[in-house]
């Protein structure tokens, strides 16, 4: 289960096919009734970041929980 987080990340990491990788290895809880902000240069892994919290991107590694749902499962 969480820690409380509505959103915890534990090493989240993406690896496309081809060898970049975008996302590598992150660690971040957002709490509940946080606003909280991405930031980073272009190319610097946000959307793919997103896409793996939202569904979109398959993470290679790590682990991503939304209200206590895993987005791999
Ligand atoms: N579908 C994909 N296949 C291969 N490489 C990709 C794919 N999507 C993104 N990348 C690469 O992954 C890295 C991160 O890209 P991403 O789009 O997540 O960055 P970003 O932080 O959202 O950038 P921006 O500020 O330009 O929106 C970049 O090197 C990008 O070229
Ligand atoms: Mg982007």
């Amino acid at each position: 289960m969480t820690n409380g987080s509505a959103i915890q990340v534990r090493g989240l990491r993406k690896v496309f096919p081809g060898g970049v990788e975008a996302v590598a290895g992150v660690d971040f809880d957002v709490w509940p009734g946080e606003v909280f902000s991405l930031l980073g240069p272009n190319g610097a892994g946000k959307s793919t970041a997103i896409g793996m919290l939202t569904g979109t991107v398959a993470p290679t590694g790590g682990s991503a929980r939304l209200a206590g749902f895993d987005v791999a499962t």
